[in-house]
């Protein structure tokens, strides 16, 4: 039996064969939940317009939902020969229903059906993604309100420079992971909406009701212009990657820093024994590998818009088969990102803080700055004030007074952690993903 969509019973060299299917029956079960989704609602839509009728609409639903719940047990499979997700599902579907199956296809072609499927399925990771942010956000929070009275020293190019705190250090990744929400927000945004419709890259000839199908998808909008929708494919893709990719830059600065306070030069914070490893020749180690494992994987994922442009961005307008080759990249980004903001949770919730950084005489010298304030708050001209603490540092009569007193919106003693959360719940819960929940369910249940 002929197994490519576009048999024309010529052969097909296996070499070839190998090399164009590349890594798609693989890595298409992804993908699989949401093409059967975009199956279900293109057929109720090609019912609407005539091109099926009642009777078969409902055989297809009945079966493609029978095929949703064997991918979501994990057992579909793309069969030997087959080359896609497209191809199986379709296949699956005339084996039992014949023509009924054959008919499915009519105003769509894989262009149209696979761009849908990387929206549905990315809708659905941005998701899982935007909340693990959130719930790192959340701890990093707590643990700035927890720490907010515990001074450590703040470095410019690594050197003591003026006092900083752990309120500070926890609530600036906090702040950090806010900025990050807002790409990931607007990220979101532009995916979703629909291209099913643009078919090949052109639309179709049959009078296809896409407002439809976006209604049904739970789709905020379609994509209008369907040679824009084909656009879309790679666009869509590097725009969340440059959200991921924001994410995973505040992960990999976060994990620098925890390594080097760890480090015992430093002391400043003890990571949890559990996410430290042993060596193998020296018996005292307790090395971060969790962080420096999660640094690592966060730079690689930095790399990841960077990767898909360099595959999308030279190519003139409609589908190409060069395409495909990004889903290597994009697919497996999302549970790579997962799993390092889950790991950093887990470490951020039980990292311990050094509470007597600062009885270490080698700070002192940070208190200079806040000597030159008092001075300067007392009158003394500015300029004046730091010549005079800056002769006593020399002379090596300082004395470092640690009493000090931030006051300002956003500094030690005024962490406004409350505004930074406003900020973030501001852009978190704007966010509408029952919607798009909903239809899907919808779909499914219907
Ligand atoms: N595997 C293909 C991709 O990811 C599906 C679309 C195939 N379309 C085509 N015209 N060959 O792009």
């Amino acid at each position: 039996m002929a197994k490519k969509l576009w048999d024309k019973n010529s052969n097909i060299n296996p070499e070839i064969e190998r090399f164009t299917v590349g890594l798609d029956r693989e890595l298409d079960l992804l993908l699989a939940r949401y093409d059967i989704l975009g199956s279900i609602a293109h057929s109720t839509m090609l019912e609407s317009i005539g091109m099926l009728t009642r009777d078969e609409m409902n055989m297809l639903h009945e079966e493609l939902r029978n095929i949703y719940a064997v991918a979501e047990r994990g057992e579909f499979v793309i069969e030997e020969g087959v080359e896609d997700v497209h191809s199986q599902v379709e296949l699956m579907l005339t084996r039992k229903l014949g023509d009924t199956g054959k008919k499915i296809h009519s105003g769509r072609s894989r262009n149209d059906q696979v761009l849908l499927d990387l929206k549905l399925f990315t809708r659905k990771e941005v998701q899982d993604v935007c909340k693990a942010v959130k719930e790192l956000f959340d701890t990093l929070i707590e643990q700035s309100n927890n720490h907010k009275d515990i001074l450590m020293p703040g470095y410019t190019h690594l050197q003591v420079a003026m006092p900083s705190s752990f309120g500070l250090w926890f609530g600036a990744y906090a702040e950090s992971l806010a900025d990050d929400m807002l790409f990931l927000q607007a990220a979101y945004n532009m995916c979703n909406r629909n291209p099913l419709g643009s078919a090949a890259g052109y639309g179709s000839s049959f009078p296809l009701n896409r407002t439809m199908t976006t209604e049904l998808l739970g789709f905020d909008s379609m994509n209008y212009n369907v040679v824009y929708a084909q656009m879309g494919r790679g666009k869509c893709e590097r725009n969340i990657a440059y959200a991921l990719a924001s994410v995973a830059g505040t992960l990999a600065k976060m994990a620098f820093d925890a390594c080097m306070f760890n480090s015992q030069n430093f002391g400043f914070i003890t990571l949890p024994a559990e996410c430290t490893t042993g060596s193998s020749i020296m018996p005292h180690k307790k090395n971060p590998d969790v962080f420096e494992l999660l640094r690592a994987k966060c730079n690689r994922l930095q790399a990841l818009p960077t990767d898909i442009i360099m595959i999308m961005n030279n190519l003139p307008t409609g589908y190409f088969r060069d395409l495909q080759i990004i889903k290597e990249l994009f697919l497996p980004a999302f549970t790579e990102l997962k799993d390092c903001i889950k790991m950093a949770t887990y470490i951020i919730e039980r990292i311990e803080v050094n509470k007597n950084i600062l009885d270490d005489k080698r700070y002192d010298l940070m208190f200079s700055v806040e000597e030159v304030n008092r001075l300067a708050s007392n009158g003394v001209p500015f300029r004046d004030a730091y010549k005079q603490v800056g002769l006593a540092i020399e002379a090596g009569t300082f004395e470092a007074d640690k009493n000090i007193r931030h006051t300002h919106e956003g500094s030690i003693g005024n962490l406004y952690n409350d505004h930074i959360k406003e900020y973030m719940y501001s852009i978190y819960y704007s966010m509408d993903f029952e919607k798009a929940i909903k239809a899907e369910r919808t779909l499914l249940n219907a």
